[in-house]
């Protein structure tokens, strides 16, 4: 199909591959970046000029952040459910409503490629006049079918967002749920002046050293960026490491490190950084990262399950690895590709991690296990269990006032607790971060 002559009319080839690229991720379960990925993803998507990428990515993005509101939108529009082996006919549909609902792009041109699109798929075309028929009413009936749609509550799956409830009570996660539906803001991590650069690169300063920028410029283009001032890093994943506190001198092991976010603040600190990861080509973008900051770090490519450290450190930083639901404004396919089962996985893996690592740390010296969840299972009754089963940990909780601004995220329980939702630490600083969660320990 890719020969077809009707890639060659202009928009079609952006609508197909977006099809293709949503169908990947609710059906196949593949995440997004590495299907945008331009040395590695998806081919067609690849030989995309610029502009058509650019239009890619908002289509798959506004289909993700809305698909709970575009399925009903669906629903309300057709009599019966359209058969699962009629193949691309609902994927088809989705990027037509994410355009005409969503999307700045006329109604005409997104029925027409649409209704093109199912006339050149094989199990589709049968259903060319059902796609035309429903997407013309739609254009017609707008505002009766998309009247009081209730997106906070469709627009993440039940699963999730039964979790959240459970968690946080239903209001808060119907404000997760809405936080979900913007791209997060780009936020860096500067090594001195958050002021200055502030200023310079037209953002706001937040807490600590965290500057907000309001674009999603190219980062590689910015002010700084080859000077090595700054490091791309959501305000919520800054706050684990600065747990820590002052970490000048310090061994420090930052466990599960690549691409060294974390590590670039424990050298900026003055740390001597030891940074552990399973994956050789993570850790090489770590290498590079630091290079351009200009920090010097000893670097182990190695499964934490088989490491062993030559000597105890003076603090452990272990960002597990996780579902990542906490990422959802960054990356609206987390929503899709997990399922309860990776979270169950995930925990016993985290468990695993934390016991084994716990062990590395000198007496005295102290531990901070994160993970960028919103779910329990991989934070809070994480550790509650960790410390359930090691009496020679405590621990150390969060006070308020340490995290200039942000007590909100600090819990009953001394744990940090980000949400996507949760301000900044000032009125105006365009809501949100990811949500995070962070324990700090003890070793007695
Ligand atoms: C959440 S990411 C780390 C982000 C990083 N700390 C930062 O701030 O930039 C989790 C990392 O854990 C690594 N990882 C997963 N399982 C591991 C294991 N068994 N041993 C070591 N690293 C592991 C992955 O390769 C991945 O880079």
């Amino acid at each position: 199909m890719r020969h077809s002559p009707m890639m060659e009319k202009p928009g079609f080839a952006a609508r197909k591959i977006a099809a293709d690229l949503l169908g990947n991720v609710v059906h196949k379960h593949r995440a997004l970046d590495a299907e945008l990925d331009l040395a590695s993803g998806h081919s067609g998507f690849r030989a995309l000029p610029h502009q058509d990428r650019a239009l890619v990515r908002a289509i798959v993005g506004a289909c993700l952040r809305r698909r709970g509101e575009i399925a009903e939108i669906l629903n309300r529009l057709l009599d019966r459910d359209i058969p699962e082996k009629t193949g691309r006919v609902q994927d088809i549909l989705h990027v037509a409503i994410a355009q005409m609902i969503y999307l700045d792009v006329p109604d005409r041109a997104a029925v027409s490629l649409a209704v093109d699109h199912a006339s050149i798929d094989r199990r589709a075309k049968p259903y060319k006049g059902l796609v035309n028929g429903v997407l013309r009413r739609l254009g017609r009936e707008k505002d009766a079918i998309t009247n009081d749609l209730d997106a906070d509550r469709l627009n993440t799956p039940n699963w999730l967002f039964e979790n959240w409830t459970a968690a946080y009570g239903e209001e808060t996660a119907r404000r997760i749920s809405a936080a979900h539906r913007n791209a997060a803001p780009l936020d860096l991590t500067v090594k001195q002046d958050p002021d200055g650069w502030a200023e310079r690169l037209d953002g706001l300063a937040l807490s600590g050293p965290t500057v907000r920028l309001r674009d999603r410029a190219t980062v590689t283009a910015l002010e700084g960026y080859e000077e090595g001032a700054w490091w791309v890093q959501d305000l919520a994943a800054s706050l684990p490491a600065r747990l820590l506190g002052d970490v000048a001198g310090l061994r420090i092991a930052d466990l599960c490190a690549a691409p060294g976010g974390k590590t670039a603040q424990l050298a900026n600190a003055g740390a001597h950084v030891t940074a552990v990861d399973i994956s050789a080509g993570r850790l090489k973008r770590l290498r590079e990262n630091m290079t351009r900051l200009g920090f010097s770090v000893e670097t182990v490519a190695a499964d934490l399950r088989d490491y062993e450290p030559e000597a105890p450190f003076d603090a452990i930083l272990l960002d597990a690895p996780c579902s990542a639901t906490g990422t959802i404004r960054r990356h609206p396919d987390v929503a899709y590709i997990k399922r309860p089962r990776d979270i169950e996985k995930l925990a016993e893996i985290q468990a695993e991690l934390l016991g084994r690592v716990a062990n590395w740390v000198r007496p005295g010296g102290q531990l901070v296990y994160c993970t960028c969840s919103l779910e329990p299972a991989e934070g809070e009754e994480q550790v509650s269990a960790f410390l359930n089963r090691n009496p020679g940990f405590e621990l150390q909780p969060v006070l308020p006032g340490e995290l200039n601004g942000l007590d909100n995220s600090i819990t009953e329980q001394g744990f940090l607790r980000t949400l996507p939702c949760h301000a900044g630490p000032d009125e105006g600083t365009w809501e949100g971060m990811d949500g995070f969660f962070a324990a700090r320990l003890r070793r007695l």
